[in-house]
C-alpha cells in the first residue's frame, strides 16, 4: 500500500477519527481546523470529546510523526509533509432554514483552498451533504485538474474508530472512475467490501441508510406499542424478528425516540429534498411524525404512572431524571430524545433533577435549564415521586436500586430504554413500567 499525504479540514467527530485512523493506516496526515485553541490541545494529544480508542490513536499518530495538527484549511493542504494528495472535507453540515442542510462551511472551504491544490489532487466530501453537493463542489473549486469525490462515513458516535478500522462497507462516489479508486485504495488494508458509484449515488446512500435506519426505530416504538396494548412482550417479538437474516438483530430497541446529531437532520434534509424533486416520501413522513409522537407517549406514561389518570397534572411533581444523552457511551446531548422528553415533562410543570454520568453538574445548556443537573442518582432520586430512565448507560443497571428506593418519596420507575430488569426493581420495592413489555 502507499502512504498517501492527506489532508483533513474539520477536526470535529468525523474529522477527528477519520485523521486518527488513516494515519494508523499508514498515511501521512494533516487536520486542519479554524479553531487554533482546539488545534494547540490536539496537538499536545487532548481529545476533548468522549469516544473509546480515539485519544490513544492521536496520541500514537503523533508519536509516529504521522498525525499533524495546524490552524486552517489553507495551511492543512499545503501540510508539513507537502502538497496534500488527497484533502478530506469534514466540515459540519447542520440543519439550516427548514431542514434543508447548511452549507456554508462547505463552500467556504472550496473557495479557500481551490487556488492551494496541487494538481492531480482528489479532493473528498466526507460530510453529510445534499445529492448533488459533491458535484456542485467541483464547480465551486473550478479546477478542471482536481477531482472531487463522495465517500460518505458511517460511523456511529460512541463507537467511532471501531466502526473506521472494521467498515461494514466503503462507498466512493465519483464520475472520474481513477479518482474513485485512488480513494479507495486508501482503506484497502481494512479489507472491507467497496462499493464504486457515482457523486450522486454515494450522496444518497447515506441518506438512505440512516433513513432507513430511523424508520426501523419507529417501527420499533410503534410496534412496542401494539405489544402493550395486546399484551405482547416487545423484547420476544424483535428476538423472534431479528433471527430472520434479511431483519437483523440490530437497531430494534425501543426507547424514547431516535435522535443526535444524524438521524434527525438527515430525516429532515431528505424530506426536504423529496419535497423539492415532487416526490411525496409518505414512509418518511410517517417515521418522523412516529418519533415526534414517541416523546410525548413518554411523557403520558410517566403522567398516568405518577398520576393514575391519562389526564392528571404533573404541576410542581418531583421527578428524578436518569440520563441526559442521545445514547449511552457519548456526551454529546445534541437533539437528544432524552432531553427532549424532560423538556416535555418541564412544559407540563414537572420539577426536574437529573443525573448523566458524561454531563456535569449544574449544566444549563443545549435545552437543559430548568432542569437540576446533579451529581448521582441518588441525588436525582431524593424526595422524587418518580424515576425516569431516559439514556441507556449500562452502569444504571449496577446502581443501588433498595437504595434509591428510599431515596425517592415513591417508588415508580418509567423506563423508556427497557434497560433494567422489572425483577430487580420489584424486589428493590420499586413499581415499574416500560415499554411493550409484558
Ligand atoms: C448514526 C448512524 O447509526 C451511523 O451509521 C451514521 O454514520 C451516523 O448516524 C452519522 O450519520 O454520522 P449516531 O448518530 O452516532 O449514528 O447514533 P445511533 O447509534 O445510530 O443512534 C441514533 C439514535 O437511535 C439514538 O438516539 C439511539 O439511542 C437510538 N436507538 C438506536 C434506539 O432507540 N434503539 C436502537 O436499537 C438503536
Amino acid at each position: 500500500m502507499f502512504a498517501r499525504r492527506i489532508s483533513v479540514i474539520g477536526t470535529g467527530y468525523v474529522g477527528l477519527t477519520t485523521g486518527a485512523c488513516l494515519a494508523s493506516l499508514g498515511h501521512l496526515v494533516t487536520c486542519g481546523d479554524i479553531d487554533a485553541e482546539k488545534v494547540e490541545r490536539l496537538r499536545r494529544g487532548e481529545v476533548d470529546i468522549l469516544e473509546p480508542g480515539l485519544a490513544e490513536l492521536v496520541g500514537e499518530g503523533i508519536a509516529a510523526g504521522r498525525l499533524n495538527f495546524v490552524v486552517g484549511a489553507a495551511n492543512a493542504v499545503q501540510g508539513p509533509d507537502g502538497d496534500a494528495e488527497v484533502v478530506f472535507l469534514c466540515v459540519p453540515t447542520p440543519m439550516g432554514v427548514g431542514g434543508v442542510a447548511d452549507l456554508s462551511a462547505v463552500r467556504a472551504v472550496a473557495r479557500e483552498i481551490s487556488s492551494l491544490l496541487a494538481p492531480g489532487c482528489v479532493v473528498v466530501n466526507k460530510s453529510t451533504v445534499p445529492v448533488g453537493t459533491t458535484r456542485h463542489t467541483s464547480e465551486l473549486l473550478g479546477r478542471d485538474d482536481v477531482a472531487v469525490v463522495s465517500n460518505p462515513e458511517f460511523l456511529r458516535e460512541g463507537s467511532a474508530v471501531q466502526d473506521f478500522l472494521n467498515p461494514d462497507r466503503i462507498v466512493v462516489g465519483c464520475e472520474q472512475q481513477d479518482a474513485a479508486e485512488r480513494v479507495a485504495a486508501l482503506y484497502s488494508r481494512l479489507g472491507a467490501s467497496t462499493v464504486l458509484t457515482d457523486s450522486a449515488s454515494a450522496e444518497m446512500v447515506k441518506y438512505a441508510a440512516n433513513c432507513f435506519l430511523a424508520m426501523k426505530l419507529s417501527y420499533v416504538n410503534s410496534l412496542a406499542e401494539l405489544c402493550e396494548r395486546l399484551g405482547a412482550d416487545i423484547g420476544d417479538v424483535t428476538e423472534g424478528m431479528g433471527y430472520d437474516r434479511r431483519i437483523g438483530q440490530s437497531f430494534l430497541s425501543p426507547g424514547p425516540g431516535w435522535g443526535g446529531s444524524c438521524l434527525p437532520k438527515d430525516t429532515e434534509a431528505m424530506l426536504q429534498v423529496s419535497d423539492s424533486a415532487d416526490f411525496e416520501f409518505r414512509l418518511l413522513r410517517a417515521t418522523i411524525d412516529t418519533n415526534t409522537r414517541q416523546r410525548q407517549r413518554m411523557v403520558d406514561k410517566v403522567r398516568v404512572a405518577v398520576t393514575g389518570s391519562r389526564t392528571g397534572s404533573l404541576s410542581g411533581r418531583r421527578i428524578g431524571v436518569l440520563g441526559l444523552t442521545f445514547k449511552a457511551g457519548t456526551d454529546d446531548i445534541r437533539d437528544s430524545p432524552s432531553i427532549a422528553v424532560a423538556a416535555l415533562l418541564r412544559q407540563a410543570g414537572a420539577e426536574l433533577a437529573a443525573y448523566d454520568p458524561s454531563v456535569p453538574t449544574g449544566s444549563t445548556h443545549g435545552g437543559l435549564a430548568g432542569i437540576d443537573v446533579v451529581d448521582s442518582a441518588v441525588a436525582a432520586a431524593k424526595g422524587a415521586e418518580a424515576l425516569v430512565i431516559l439514556t441507556e448507560w449500562p452502569e444504571f443497571r449496577l446502581l443501588d436500586w433498595s437504595a434509591l428506593a428510599e431515596a425517592t418519596s415513591r417508588a415508580i420507575v418509567i423506563d423508556t430504554r427497557n434497560l433494567l430488569d422489572p425483577d430487580v426493581l420489584r424486589r428493590a420495592g420499586f413499581t415499574c413500567y416500560s415499554l411493550g413489555r409484558r
